[in-house]
């Protein structure tokens, strides 16, 4: 009985310490927290058309699986859609939705897809970040594919960051060349540039008034050099970002008329 009563007592103390040595930690106990990983802001520009919610979902259900990240959305729109925000509602993320319309100049035929949202999600870091939070700028178009590895990849980059992209400039892939850790060259289906690169293909960076296919290399240009460049994707031999195109509107046959659910 001695003995029953004694056990009882040891139970009872284990108990209390462990208790002790919870409590303090619950208050800053969150599923999915980990405090010290660098953010990943992931900037999306976006657009109206059959296929947005379609690539929006496609793309949520992937950043959803990656730790701190914060997904700023920039619909090319006069105003916010409610599609986006409700998907946005849902998405089950940290997100910023903005919106701002493309130029008139080129609301017919664009010359530089993206650029505008892209350059109004920089300002909303700006205004909105300081030099003391730490993280990384990754520019996501709305219809790519995304290998989860590829975040973690690109969560350390210090300035600039590149690996290959797959299904570009009709090829399987372009990727940077690397030799001793550095990038030497590009093998890409569009030469002349100095960085021979898509938008997918590196963390962090964008222009104004930039042209069609030389957003990536005008920008990079201004920003590092080819020798600075951080090979990531085991010294780019790794495809885990691929240039995938859904549908573009004309070639949508699919008939909108009628649509009286939520599509
Ligand atoms: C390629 C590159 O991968 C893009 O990063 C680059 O912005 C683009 O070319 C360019 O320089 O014009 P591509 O597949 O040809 O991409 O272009 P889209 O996917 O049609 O557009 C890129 C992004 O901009 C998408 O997220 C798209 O939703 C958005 N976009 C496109 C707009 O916000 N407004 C538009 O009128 C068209
Ligand atoms: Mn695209």
């Amino acid at each position: 009985m001695r003995a029953t009563t004694r056990l009882a007592q040891v139970c009872l103390l284990l108990a209390g310490c462990l208790l002790v040595w919870i409590l303090p930690h619950l208050s800053s106990w969150e599923p999915g927290r980990q405090p010290d990983l660098p953010v990943i802001y992931v900037i999306t520009p976006t657009h109206s058309r059959p296929t947005q919610k379609a690539d929006l979902t496609r793309l949520a259900n992937t950043l959803r699986q990656v730790p701190k990240l914060h997904w700023i959305l920039v619909e090319d729109a006069k105003v916010l859609s409610p599609i986006v925000a409700g998907l946005l509602s849902r998405c089950g993320l940290a997100y910023t939705h903005l919106n701002v319309s493309k130029p008139d100049f080129c609301q017919r035929s664009c010359v530089a897809r993206g650029s505008e949202q892209r350059n109004l999600g920089l300002d909303w870091l700006r205004r909105n970040r300081g030099p003391l939070d730490s993280g990384v700028v990754y520019f996501a178009d709305d219809d790519n594919t995304y290998d989860l590895e590829l975040f973690e990849e690109m969560r350390y980059t210090k300035l600039v960051s590149v690996w290959p992209v797959g299904l570009i400039a009709a090829r399987w892939y372009e990727r940077p060349l690397v030799g001793n850790g550095r990038v030497v060259g590009w093998y890409t289906g569009f030469p002349g540039r100095t960085f021979g690169i898509d938008m997918a293909g590196n963390a962090r960076f964008v222009l104004k008034g930039a042209k069609a296919g030389m957003q990536e290399n005008d920008f990079l240009s201004k920003l590092t050099r080819m020798e600075d460049l951080e090979p990531k994707a085991n010294n780019c031999t790794r495809v885990l970002v691929w240039h995938t195109r859904t549908e573009p509107a004309a070639l949508y046959k699919h008939r909108k008329e009628n649509i009286s659910i939520e599509v």
